[in-house]
């Protein structure tokens, strides 16, 4: 396995890439499967992510070819509805090919995806979405069995605003007969991403980004070429990278709009950051102690709380972070004190002391951005931090450690390290 050794110290400085978003790719990928022509798809990212979600679509038939940027998929038949366990275990996300399958095959036959490192990861809101519209759902031996004749609209109601519930049953609304509503929808951008992808294929969606979607149902979908939004999670990173070393780093394709609440808390930590079209600029100072609550879209995304937290580990005074999304999102704290952070947990709390320095470590990445927390870290901390079991940054992050060291990070990878 690949370890990332840092050494810690550099202020960064420069223009740094942000690249296509992987939570708008993977269900956008998904959506292939609603069409029998040929699909453009242009700025997906290079991530495990990626790579399995297209593996997951050629064993069900598409034709898939990518070059230069530019990934062209095209699912003429579908030849299998199935998404087995191997595949289904490494990611999660491969439940986004439910809906699609069962709108344009009749059934789906899906591994339950089990839980992760964050916390259980329910879908019992797809499901229960999907048999209102008709669908027919067994739940055998892992397998998520679905059946429908043609799905009919409904009208929806997601106790939780799930991202991927959302996107699912949008998606397999495209194709059913009639108009499905729903309420209490998440509002995320790769919500609105995907909604502008299947627009540009002949469906007919309003309002995503908004709590209430509504979708009228055609009889099919065309292909279309279509540039995915900018990875606001990795923007987000990148402008606490600039915080945390008191660098100026000028964010490529960074949106402020967003990442309202991350600008808002960022500026309340003592960054400056200053937005112009298709990039943001942040200059990092005193780090101030700012108390952080994660919330659905637009409130702060549970997706920075790791990444926030490295930054309040140095900060000026004492901060609070809570996570209100998952049940067991802060595997980082552990590491993050084993390079002298302080912080006591108390459930789904988190105080966090500023100390003046962190001291270079041997630390264990646990999931995705937790990782990014640990690198973050490590760009600041004394001395050599080593970052072990990295697949997990490489599901999220495309080449993390070349764009860094691109604006002054003293950071490399270790190939096939223990
Ligand atoms: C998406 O996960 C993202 N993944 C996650 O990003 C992100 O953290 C999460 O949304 C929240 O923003 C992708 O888009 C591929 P949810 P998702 O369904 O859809 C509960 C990353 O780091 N829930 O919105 O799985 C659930 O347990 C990843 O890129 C149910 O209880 O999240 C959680 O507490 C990590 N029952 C809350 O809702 C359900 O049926 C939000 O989950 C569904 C969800």
């Amino acid at each position: 396995m690949d370890k990332i050794v840092i050494q810690g110290g550099a202020r960064l400085d420069g223009e740094i890439e942000v690249s296509g978003a992987k939570n708008a790719s993977l269900p956008i990928l998904a959506a292939t499967l609603l069409s029998s022509e040929p699909q453009t798809l242009l700025g997906i990212p290079k991530l495990m992510d990626v790579t399995t979600t297209q593996k997951l679509l050629q064993r069900m038939g598409a034709k898939i070819t990518e070059q230069d940027g530019t990934c062209s998929v095209q699912v003429g038949t579908v030849e299998n509805c199935e998404a087995s366990y191997d595949l289904v275990k490494t990611m999660r996300a491969s439940i986004l090919v439910l809906g699609p399958l069962v709108a344009r095959c009749g059934e789906a036959h899906v591994s339950l995806p089990g839980g992760c490192a964050i916390g259980a990861r329910p879908i019992q809101l797809h499901l229960t979405a999907l048999e209102k519209m008709g669908a027919e759902i067994k739940i055998e031996h892992g397998m998520i069995h679905a059946k429908a004749g043609k799905l009919k609209g409904a009208k929806i109601y997601f106790e939780l605003p799930t991202v991927t519930g959302t996107e699912n049953l949008m998606m397999a609304a495209t194709l059913a007969e009639g108009t499905t509503t729903i309420e209490n929808a998440a509002c995320e951008p790769e919500i609105v991403d995907l909604a502008q992808f299947l627009n540009a294929c002949g469906a007919r969606i309003n309002g995503a980004g908004t709590d209430r979607i509504t979708i009228q149902g055609v009889a099919s979908l065309k292909g279309a070429s279509y540039r995915v939004m900018p990875d606001r999670i990795e923007a987000g990173t990148f402008m606490i990278a600039a915080a945390i070393t008191k660098g100026d780093l000028v964010i490529r394709h960074g949106r402020s709009e967003h990442l309202v609440s991350v600008i808002d808390k960022l500026r309340g930590a003592g960054a400056t950051i200053s937005e112009e079209k298709d990039l943001l600029r942040v200059k990092g100072g005193a780090i101030h102690a700012v108390d952080v609550k994660t919330l659905p879209y637009p409130g702060f995304p549970t997706d920075m709380q790791a990444q926030m937290m490295a930054l309040m580990s140095i900060s000026d005074g004492l901060s609070v972070i809570t996570e209100t999304i998952f049940e067991n999102r802060f595997n980082h704290v552990a590491e993050l004190r084993r390079m002298g952070a302080q912080i006591r947990l108390e459930g789904n709390h988190a105080v966090i002391k500023g100390v003046p320095k962190l001291s270079g470590a041997p630390v264990m990445a646990s999931d995705l951005r937790a990782s990014a927390s640990l690198i973050l870290a490590g760009l600041v901390a004394q001395g050599e931090t080593e970052v072990l079991r990295i697949y997990h940054l490489d599901r999220g992050y495309e080449r993390i450690e070349e764009k860094l060291s691109k604006v002054g990070a003293t950071i490399r990878r270790v190939k096939g390290s223990a």
